[in-house]
């Protein structure tokens, strides 16, 4: 098992697919001059098996797919049958900004997979652009819309949370997802754009959002956590329906993260805002070299961030380049 040396069990893995996206959320990539990983160090679909393959005897069953845009990588559906059919593995999830869903819903879904996060801020078309520098949500929307049809169990719909900007998104796009069985869940903005961006007065907290759902909505339960492990903290509706929070900054949850996550070029990082990072790419034929190596990142782990702390600093990729 993957234990920490806070005593904490790894088993949810996020691996990027790619650091390149077709949108430019601010809080997440630069207008222009993204750094980019050569396309030379990208792991491919077959050192990405390796990878899994050594990591699922440690404990690994839980697997993300992210990016950047993970719908960027060819032949994305080849990657999904070989991990729906893995052995060892009871969770595999897709996390997308649902730009090109339309085309890839039905594919991924007849490769296996069941479960996808789709991101997404705003039902505004002009907050959209605003935000992601494009003016994709009809493509979005449609995306989301395919997925619908093409049936799949779970799907979810993540919003950054941002103070000044996004306070009218909360209700409606709780409303947009309770029409839809779509569980919306909205993740404070973390300090991961790579220039400072962020600030603490910034954040739109969990408990602002309650309380703006609550007055229109009526009051909300807290569901009792299933999973600790699990980021989001869930409440209930009267109708049973539900919204999450991913409250990183308001509730920070690090002492009970269970993630570790693989850059597409092959570095494994022990948390999103972690300063060290351990290059894999060349112990990919090297089994027993590569465990231990998955083995002493997660030693290396620690307590938590210090989002909050006057010491904090920002890790020096911007999340595109980590990865969700
Ligand atoms: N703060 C919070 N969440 C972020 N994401 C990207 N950048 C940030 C940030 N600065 C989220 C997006 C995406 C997921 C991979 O990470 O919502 O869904
Ligand atoms: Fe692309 Fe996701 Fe980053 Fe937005 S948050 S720019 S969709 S990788």
């Amino acid at each position: 098992m993957l234990t920490d040396t806070f005593g904490r069990v790894h088993s949810d893995l996020r691996i990027s697919l790619t650091d390149h996206c077709n949108i430019r959320c601010f809080y997440c990539m630069p207008e222009a001059g993204a750094e980019y990983a050569p396309l030379r160090s990208q792991l491919t679909f077959e050192q990405i098996l390796r990878f899994i393959a050594a990591a699922v005897p440690l404990g690994i069953d839980k697997i993300r797919l992210t990016g950047g845009e993970p719908l960027l990588r060819p032949k994305l559906p080849q990657l999904v049958e070989k991990l729906a059919g893995q052995q060892g593995i009871r969770d595999l999830a897709l996390t997308t900004n649902a730009v090109l869903l339309a085309n890839h819903a039905k594919p991924l879904f007849d490769a296996g997979l069941r479960r996808l996060n789709i991101h997404l801020d705003t039902l505004d078309r002009e907050r959209f652009a605003q935000i992601t520098r494009r003016d994709e949500l009809p493509r979005v929307l449609a995306g989301i819309d395919a997925a619908l049809d093409v049936g799949y169990p779970v799907i979810k719909l993540n919003a950054v949370a941002i103070k000044g900007l996004t306070e009218p998104d909360v209700i409606s796009l709780v409303r947009y997802g309770r029409e839809r069985n779509i569980e919306v869940r909205f993740i404070e903005f973390m300090p991961l754009d790579g220039r400072s961006l962020w600030s603490l007065d910034r954040v739109l907290t969990a408990d602002d959002m309650i309380a703006m759902l609550a007055e229109e909505f009526g009051p909300l339960t807290a569901v009792p956590d299933a999973d600790p492990r699990a980021p989001a903290t869930e409440y209930q509706f009267a109708d049973g329906s539900r919204v999450g929070f991913i409250a990183s900054v308001s509730r920070p949850f690090c002492l009970n993260c269970n993630r570790l996550r693989l850059t597409s070029d092959g570095k494994l990082r022990y948390c999103l805002f972690a300063r060290e990072e351990t290059d894999i790419c060349h112990l990919l034929d090297d089994e027993p070299g590569l465990q231990e190596a998955i083995r002493s990142t997660v030693r290396q782990k620690w307590a938590g961030h210090e989002i909050n702390r006057p010491t904090f600093l920002p890790p020096e990729r911007a999340m595109y380049s980590i990865g969700g």
